[in-house]
């Protein structure tokens, strides 16, 4: 390949290589075309369908649908009762994490991250764990799962609730048990670019059945039965359309055209988390040989990460992505710490010197089941081009 020399910044083309891009077939369309026809598009038999398969696929007893993992954040940390209170949680993170801390009137308390997997250090959490903590949030970064044996410890001693958000780890697993099955409360996202792709949509996993059904009233407005369950109902002794309010919840349920998308991209996962730990693999072998470029660190072999993402690290990593985007690929940046951002200043009380140093350095290559070994391998041979 040659690799042509370019001065300047060139915006991406059409025909560029994304980031990230979400993987789907006729199936999906069938089964979005099935749920049209049917009638009945809102949440409904495709939505239960998906929880009862999706509780199974990690091993938890209930599975609660929603709209986002925003919506699952925010209604897993009023669940586990935070208001007033603080929520020790990473700054390595999309800021939804975050933001249902302050949806619950919480205080979120930054904690620092280990230097390779960015994910949460258990030794900087329990340092910042005062009289009003209530809880722990942590991301598995990238799908590679954090230190949950050590962080569920430091909670039970501590009596704390651990919530995962395991945005990037629908697939992953721990020590042989999967994410969903672990702690209290975990938190799911199917967004576009997430392995599990719906176009937009959540997931509370627990085993709790007080939390379940308040989490199901809190999803539907705080209605205490649900519309397809009312439809059911027509032979109960009460009326269809009667129902109560018990407080006052969101707007956050899901629909089963969203749903129908899941139950097949569910079948899916394993063999589309597959291809991104096989790519994963190819960059590794592509790329481990340059001194100047630090690749993510291999996951235990007790572990399974769902290998959300593909995130190396340099000195002057923007210059790298100017040289990629002349080449017609696209990178990513994830994330600004958010302890960083505006808004979340007034809650930064010390320094983070592990996250302020480590994400000046990230850059997010492209990941995505579809990407042919031939992509790998010209995005391999542009950063080998590359002179640092
Ligand atoms: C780590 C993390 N948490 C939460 C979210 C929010 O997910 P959603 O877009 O489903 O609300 C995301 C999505 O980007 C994420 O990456």
């Amino acid at each position: 390949m040659t690799i042509a020399p370019s001065s300047s910044s060139i915006p991406l083309i059409d025909h560029a290589i994304p980031v990230f891009r979400p993987y789907s077939g006729e199936e999906e369309i069938q089964a979005v075309a099935e749920v049209l026809r049917s009638g009945w598009w809102g949440q409904g038999p495709k939505t239960v369908e998906f929880e009862q398969r999706f509780s199974a696929f990690v091993g938890a007893k209930y599975a609660v649908s929603l709209n986002s993992a925003t919506a699952a954040l925010h209604l897993a940390l009023t669940v586990a009762g935070v208001e007033g209170g603080e929520v020790i949680t990473t700054p390595m993170t999309f800021v939804s994490t975050n933001h249902a801390v302050l949806y619950n009137h919480a205080t979120p308390v930054f904690a620092d991250v280990q230097a390779d997997t960015l994910n949460l250090d258990p030794e900087q959490v329990e340092r910042k764990i005062t009289p009003r903590t209530r809880a722990i949030v942590v991301v598995h970064y990238g799908g590679r799962p954090a230190d949950i044996d050590r962080l569920t410890e430091i909670a039970r001693a501590h009596n704390l609730i651990l919530v995962e958000d395991a945005a990037h780890a629908a697939g992953s697993s721990y020590h042989g048990r999967p994410v969903g099955s672990i702690s209290p409360l975990t938190c799911f996202s199917f967004h576009p670019v997430k392995n599990l792709a719906t176009g937009d949509g959540g997931m509370i996993t627990l085993d709790n059945p007080e939390w379940d059904a308040r989490l199901r009233r809190l999803r539907w407005v705080g209605i205490n039965k649900d519309t397809w369950v009312r439809s059911r109902d027509k032979d109960s002794a009460g009326y269809a359309w009667e129902y109560d309010v018990d407080e006052a919840g969101y707007k956050y349920h899901t629909n089963d055209i969203m749903s129908a998308i899941a139950l097949v991209q569910l079948q899916r996962l394993p063999q589309t988390n597959a291809r991104r730990r096989e790519i994963a693999a190819l960059y590794q072998a592509g790329l481990s040989d340059l001194g100047w470029l630090e690749l993510p660190p291999l996951v235990p072999e007790d572990c399974v990460s769902a290998q959300h993402n593909y995130v190396v690290r340099c000195a002057n990593r923007d210059k790298l992505a100017d040289w990629l985007r002349e080449h017609r690929v696209a990178t990513g940046m994830h994330y600004t710490p958010n302890h960083l951002h505006a808004m979340y200043k007034p809650y930064v009380t010390e320094p983070l010197p592990v996250v302020e140093r480590e994400w000046l350095r990230l850059l997010t290559l492209p990941l995505y089941p579809a990407l042919t070994d031939g992509d790998v391998q010209y995005i391999i041979d542009v950063i080998r081009a590359y002179h640092a």
